[in-house]
């Protein structure tokens, strides 16, 4: 059998397979470098003091080996954490409808704070986060929902590789323009925080703005199988950027109610709600995003107010596991999300997929 196409990225990072992962677990990034993928680890959500501890713990399983971190870094936030004025930006219709559905769900009070109902997103945060990736011996610094020029510079100067994800051509041009190394061209289709263009559709046109200029680019959303990768690379991608699949990963520790909501679902089963951040977001549908989205039901607040009203009922339903309103980010890819496995299982499948793809090509003689 021919082996999986080696693209110029993956000489670039030293990386086997053209294998890209997106996760919040540690334990993903290592075991997905392992199994010869290139892992990215996502601290947006951490506070910039649990970051050091995070990095280094991959670092201690995965030697040399080169790894990435990615932070969400969107324009507009308020400067600092003033609660007096994030408060003031919440209207009492907003939290009579988030006390409502702790009443409508029985939702106990949460006696941890988690992210999402300790801290608020704004440009000291950033700073701080920045700051401590900056610090690290990451190899590559991602970033998401927001460009900041100066961050990109600062990075490449220290010899990290950067790397931007991208929702339009205008996207891609201006992420070039910043200076990042490689694109991810991520589609409609993929969880998170996702933009209206389909990634069939997005990436032969970030591929036009980044193939003249010498960047490469990674596609991503939507994208379970090994099939699709083959196909992504054969439209000129030099890798595929998941997110999803690695939530059914054994090494994620998804709790068993979340894994029953993802297995279960299908891909018209994930919905791009603001009802998450304030930003769209595509989500596992969930009774959360039904709720907000019932007639007579608030618009969501902006980013940060959304989860500065949200927080501490989000943080309860993850505290008490409350079923029905329990949700993630995730893509149309969820549909390949069956069982729990491996993540050297899963990426076992993917390269079968792949030959399987190469293989449907030689018998037609191409
Ligand atoms: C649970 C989850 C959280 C995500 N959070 C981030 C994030 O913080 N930063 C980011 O750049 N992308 C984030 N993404 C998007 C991924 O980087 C990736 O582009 C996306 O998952 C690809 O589509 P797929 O989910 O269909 O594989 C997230 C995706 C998921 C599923």
């Amino acid at each position: 059998m021919s082996p999986v196409p080696r693209t110029p990225v993956c000489e670039r990072l030293g990386i086997r397979l053209p294998i890209f992962g997106f996760s919040h677990e540690p334990e993903v990034v290592i075991a997905l470098t392992r199994a010869g993928g290139f892992g990215v680890l996502g601290v947006a959500r951490e506070p910039p003091e649990a970051i050091p501890e995070m990095v280094a713990r991959v670092r201690h399983d995965i030697g040399d080996a080169r790894f990435g971190v990615d932070l969400m870094l969107p324009a507009g936030m308020p400067e600092r954490d003033d609660p007096a004025a994030i408060a003031a930006r919440i209207p009492k219709e907003h939290r009579a409808f988030v006390a409502g559905l702790r009443e409508r769900f029985a939702v106990p009070p949460a006696t941890r704070p988690n992210f999402f109902s300790s801290v608020v997103r704004t440009q000291a945060l950033f700073a701080r986060q920045i700051e401590a990736v900056l610090g690290s011996d990451v190899d590559l610094i991602a970033t998401a929902v927001g460009l900041p020029p100066e961050m990109l510079r600062r990075a490449k100067d220290a010899g990290r590789m950067t790397l931007s994800l991208v929702g339009t051509a205008a996207h891609a041009r201006a992420a070039i323009d910043a200076g990042a190394d490689i694109l991810v061209a991520q589609g409609h289709d993929a969880g998170g925080h996702t933009g209206p263009i389909g990634t069939m559709s997005l990436l032969p046109q970030v591929i036009e703005v980044a193939e003249p200029r010498g960047v490469p680019v990674l596609a991503a959303g939507g994208i379970g199988t090994g099939a699709q990768i083959f196909g992504a690379i054969a439209m000129g991608a030099q890798g595929a950027w998941l997110g999803t699949l690695w939530l059914g990963a054994r090494e994620n520790r998804t709790s068993r109610t979340l894994l029953a909501r993802l297995a279960a679902a299908g891909s018209a089963d994930t919905v791009v709600t603001r009802a998450h951040s304030g930003k769209p977001c595509r989500v596992v549908r969930s009774a959360w995003s039904d709720a907000w989205a019932e007639p007579g039901a608030p618009e969501p607040l902006p980013m940060p107010y959304q989860h500065a009203l949200t927080g501490e009922l989000l943080a309860s339903i993850e505290e008490h596991d409350v079923a029905p309103l329990v949700y993630e980010a995730a893509g149309q890819s969820v549909h390949w999300v069956r069982e729990e496995r491996s993540v050297a299982q899963i990426v076992d499948e993917l390269v079968g997929g792949i030959l399987q793809a190469q293989a449907r090509l030689r018998a037609l003689g191409a």
